[in-house]
């Protein structure tokens, strides 16, 4: 194996850069903050909760995560935005309804005040059911991107930061393929140029951000980083890039389920997925061509996992269908159902039934703090490109084009953790396991 790279320090401040001050990006902002207060506690973050088991099992070494490598602290960060919608993080954290007031709002409100969003690159073709005035007027892209490489030096500069991350918090785009434009770095960067509508807001984020040496990870499906150009660009610079789409609700217990589904050769017929939601982004994705784009990033998990070509008759004629739904009544508390019909020893049919009442923004905050503290680590290591070791939090993982993606949770969360593992100079955990009985 390779030698673990040096890492520089962790010191200094770092700016987490959100495109999108809405439902999840305000759920992380409050959070870190009411963390850092003392108010409440980070759970569902492995940054700040997970211990990771060194050596072997006899030698009862586990220490925390964040005690293992060296990672930015909660009181390092510095939090920017941008949203065509002017809402401070407090006035959109109230609208969003996912905290409650009170509670975790009311006593950092100043806080969250001073948190503005700066005007967007935002074009209603990309996201059809919002409209907001705090948007940027440049011309073309490429002076749009121009724009956003200035904001980021001016927030650092404003803010002392010594460096930063960018985390797409924002709507899902509409469903779009890659196509030429999308193809070099060169054609991107002609493509913006010539204003070509093929580079989506997102795409322009992006590339700002890998152009000013910011770590990139995008957590809508839409395909932002996600094509050959930026590929290219986030490699040859060596600026780390993750996505595409926070794995939250009904995706998540999919990733959980399914893999203990095929470990028993259980097989499965159907899987139907329904999910009601009311917030912004549940009116955002009731436009047929965002749905698309979430469709497509949802439906591919199953296919991965079960491998149906591998295994025909367990997984050859699974019917899979995802739907949603925007119901106003329900706010961010989502409602996912699955029923899956599976089968087992000579066919015989079984069903499982499985209603998560969930809460979106919730269980996409601490994917958020994560990802900003393991994207700066993948910095400050060298590790340029695609970070597929981050795919435990993304429902459709970035991986070079010819490599199929792993969605299984938990491989990709050995994957991380050996992947820290190797950043920490301490040997890979295979489970092997002979030496306890030699
Ligand atoms: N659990 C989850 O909540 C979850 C899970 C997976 C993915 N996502 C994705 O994360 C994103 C954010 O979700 P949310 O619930 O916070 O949605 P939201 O609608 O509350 O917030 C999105 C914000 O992005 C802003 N926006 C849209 N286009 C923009 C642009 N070009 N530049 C800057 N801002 C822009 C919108 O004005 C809005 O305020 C969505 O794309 C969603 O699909 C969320």
């Amino acid at each position: 194996m390779d030698q673990p790279p040096r890492i520089s320090s962790s010191g200094g401040r770092v700016g987490v850069l959100l495109p999108g001050l809405g439902a999840v990006a305000t759920t992380v902002v409050a959070g870190v903050e009411a963390v850092r207060r003392g108010l409440a506690q980070p759970f569902g973050s492995l940054t700040q909760m997970n211990t990771i088991r060194l050596g072997k099992r006899t030698e009862a070494r586990a220490p925390l995560i964040k005690d293992l490598i060296d990672l930015a602290g909660l009181d390092q960060l510095v939090f920017g935005a941008w949203d065509p919608i002017p809402d401070d993080a407090y006035d959109s954290a109230v609208n969003a309804g996912v905290l409650d007031r009170t509670q975790h709002l009311d006593p950092i409100r100043d806080f969250l005040k001073s948190v503005k969003p700066m005007p967007a690159v935002f074009d209603t073709a990309y996201v059809k059911r919002l409209d907001g005035p705090n948007r940027k007027r440049e011309g073309s892209r490429m002076e749009l991107a121009e724009a956003v490489r200035e904001d980021i030096r001016r927030f650092k500069s404003e803010h002392g930061c010594s460096r930063a991350v960018m985390i797409w918090c924002g709507s899902t785009e509409v469903f779009q393929r890659s196509g030429s434009a999308h193809a070099t770095p060169e054609a991107f960067e002609q493509a913006m140029r010539d204003d070509d509508p093929a580079i989506a807001p997102s795409m322009i984020y992006a590339w700002a951000a890998i152009m000013e040496g910011v770590p990139y990870a995008n957590g809508a499906p839409n395909l932002s980083a996600d094509v050959p150009a930026l590929e290219a660009l986030a490699q040859d610079r060596g600026v780390p890039v993750a996505g595409k789409d926070f794995k939250t609700g009904q995706t998540l217990m999919k990733t959980i389920l399914a893999p203990g589904l095929k470990a028993r050769m259980l097989g499965v017929s159907g899987w139907f997925s329904t999910n009601i939601l009311g917030n912004r982004d549940g009116e955002v994705l009731d436009d047929p061509e965002s749905f698309k784009t979430k469709e497509e990033s949802k439906l591919g998990v199953l296919e991965y996992i079960l491998q149906p070509r591998m295994y025909p008759e367990l997984y050859g004629r699974l019917y899979h269908k995802v739907r949603i739904n925007y119901y106003p009544p329900r706010g961010d508390d989502k409602e996912g159902w699955d029923n899956l019909d599976i089968f087992g020893w000579l066919g015989y049919p079984m069903q499982i039934k499985v209603d998560f009442l969930c809460r979106d923004s919730i269980l996409a905050a601490p994917i958020v703090l994560d990802l900003a503290l393991f994207l700066d680590l993948a910095a400050r290591s060298g590790m340029g490109g695609i970070q597929e070791w981050l795919s435990f939090y993304f429902k459709s993982p970035h991986t070079p084009e010819g490599l199929y993606p792993e969605h299984d949770l938990f491989i990709q969360h050995k994957k991380l953790k050996n992947t820290l593992r190797w950043l920490a100079g301490e040997d890979q955990i295979t489970h092997l396991g002979r030496e306890y009985y030699e």
